[in-house]
């Protein structure tokens, strides 16, 4: 049956076939009409078939089990006959998805290229996620990443049992969610007047405007459609660095007494930007305005706050910040970002959220409550696991996707560690250094899609294909006894199934034996790191 991920259980039936015709029904309860109307969009279109409204008993039927997990589900296929029984809606959503899967690659087209011959395969699957958070980040700061191509991705994540998109949405080289009290956020900080072209040392930029940024309708959408195939939206507004966008809209927001921020521009390079928030309770308000905007938009539990990569020079140099630090009896600069990140976790604490950041939130002692995406290695996920908090693992030397998929010189733009398709199968989330209780706050695991190096769907499609799909076998099937067993070698000839229906999809996923030649990028400078990606 080629399932992937892989589900914790499958039995092939093969006297229990059955025939899809134009007879076939479609029934669940009113708790599960997502995945009732997502299966009949899905299917209709696909098959040509109408899969109309039958009676409990009959053709397809989806059914609430409260003995299962919300997330888990069980299927079983017999002549006339197919039983989804789920533990909630989001069970209902990953088990419609494996009945497409079960239909074979062309039930992943819009139009149906035949009428005949759909045959659901009789079996008995019974399948549950390892993690509860199974996400990807799109990084829509650096490249605007059109709303089309964020439902698309929506879809894809759906497709492969994802439930989490980590929408970074703000950064210094563009802000993208528009704020209605503050509307130069993305009048001036949504566009900037040209950009990098792959990596700082080629010396490269074009000369072209580059911007965009979502409604707040446009939001609301993305996180209802996602919603409705069974995906979180989490907002990352990223503070106190990364924030040089902001700042050249609203100049008071950055250390105005160490440099003239009424000049700065939306950034055009790639790196690290020195021009940071100041630490003022003014600044803190506008924030908070900014903030009350976003939880409007996006109902999601977790709120993610950046808090990565914060160059303190500025800081340092800032009569302001440093009589900030006094006044508040802090011992350094550190500090004082840790005051910001706690003033922040208490905010949203209040209004019943919970706010989570790279692991540079560690730093200066981390409120209670809040959790950590843990991206430069496993060490701070560890710290943070071993202290209590919840974590979720993305380390950067594994799982960020804009790092090339292979060695040479076709890769386009290479920077970072290759990590092939086999290595991020072999991706263990879970550290061996954590016991039972402390692993039990690795929540789950995200890959993450920086994008100064991939202006378009097609060149996400093209990093994060076939990876994701190996990821989402990570992040969602059981853990053999030991890592070591995971079968790759039965994982790829599942895959020469599904990249059938990624073909279907219109995936323009990485070929195993690398680039298309519209798909490299000649002469452009990446950064490769050379070696393994060390182990921390
Ligand atoms: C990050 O990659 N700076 C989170």
């Amino acid at each position: 049956m080629d399932l992937i991920p892989a589900p914790s259980s499958a039995v092939r039936r093969p006297d229990g076939d059955f025939p899809l015709d134009a007879a076939t029904t479609l029934t669940a309860p009113p708790a599960l009409a997502d995945a009732e109307r997502w299966l009949r969009t899905t299917l209709s279109a696909a098959t040509g078939l109408p899969f109309g409204p039958g009676r409990p008993g009959a053709g397809i039927e989806l059914v609430q089990d409260e003995a299962l997990a919300a997330e888990a589900y069980r299927i079983t296929v017999r002549p006339g006959r197919a039983l989804l029984a789920a533990g909630g809606p989001a069970g209902a959503l990953w088990g419609a998805q494996t009945l497409r899967q079960l239909l074979g690659p062309d039930a992943y087209r819009r139009s149906p290229l035949r009428r005949e011959g759909w045959v659901l395969p009789g079996a008995d699957i019974e399948d549950a996620p390892r993690f509860g958070w199974r996400g990807a980040l799109l990084d829509v700061a650096r490249h605007f990443l059109p709303k089309s191509d964020v439902l698309r991705f929506v879809d894809l994540l759906a497709a492969h049992k994802l439930n989490v998109l980590h929408l970074h949405l703000t950064d210094d080289q563009g802000w993208r969610v528009e704020i209605k009290r503050y509307p130069g956020l993305t009048e001036r900080g949504a566009w900037r007047e040209r950009s990098m072209v792959g990596y700082r040392s080629g010396g490269r930029r074009d000369d072209r405007p580059h911007g965009g940024y979502y409604t707040q309708d446009d939001l609301r959408e993305i996180v209802g459609y996602a919603a409705a195939r069974g995906v979180t939206v989490v907002p990352e507004i990223d503070l106190p660095g990364h924030t040089q966008a902001a700042i050249c809209a609203y100049p008071e927001l950055g250390n105005t007494d160490v440099v003239d921020t009424a000049a700065l521009g939306v950034w055009t390079d790639w790196g690290v930007s020195h021009n940071v928030l100041n630490a003022s309770e003014e600044t803190l308000r506008f924030f908070e305005g900014v903030l009350e905007e976003v939880l409007e938009l996006f109902p999601s539990e977790f709120v993610h706050l950046g808090g990565d990569e914060c160059p303190k020079e500025q800081w340092k140099d800032s009569a302001a910040a440093q009589a900030r630090i006094r006044e508040l009896g802090l011992a350094n600069e550190d500090e004082l970002q840790s005051h910001l990140i706690r003033h922040f976790d208490r905010w949203l604490a209040e209004r019943g959220r919970r706010l989570i950041g790279w692991d540079e939130i560690l730093e200066g002692g981390l409120a209670p409550g809040a959790a950590v995406s843990s991206w430069r290695g496993f060490g701070g996920g560890i710290a943070a696991a071993k202290a209590g908090h919840d974590v979720v693992m993305c380390p950067e030397q594994h799982v960020y996707f804009d790092h090339r998929q292979a060695d040479g010189p076709d890769e386009p733009i290479p920077v970072g560690f290759v990590r092939t398709l086999e290595d991020v199968y072999r991706f263990e989330p879970v550290p061996a250094q954590l016991d039972g209780t402390e692993a039990r706050h690795v929540i789950g695991t995200q890959a993450n899609l920086w994008s100064e190096f991939t202006d378009s769907a097609r060149d996400i499609d093209y990093r994060a294909f076939p990876r994701l799909v190996a990821f989402a076998e990570v992040a969602w099937s059981a853990l053999p006894a030991e890592p070591a067993e995971r079968d790759f070698a039965g994982f790829e000839r599942r895959l020469a199934t599904h990249l059938k229906a990624l073909d279907a999809l219109g995936v323009e996923y990485r070929p195993a034996d690398g680039p298309l030649p519209w798909q490299r990028w000649p002469g452009v400078a990446g950064r490769p790191i050379e070696g393994p990606p060390p182990v921390r």
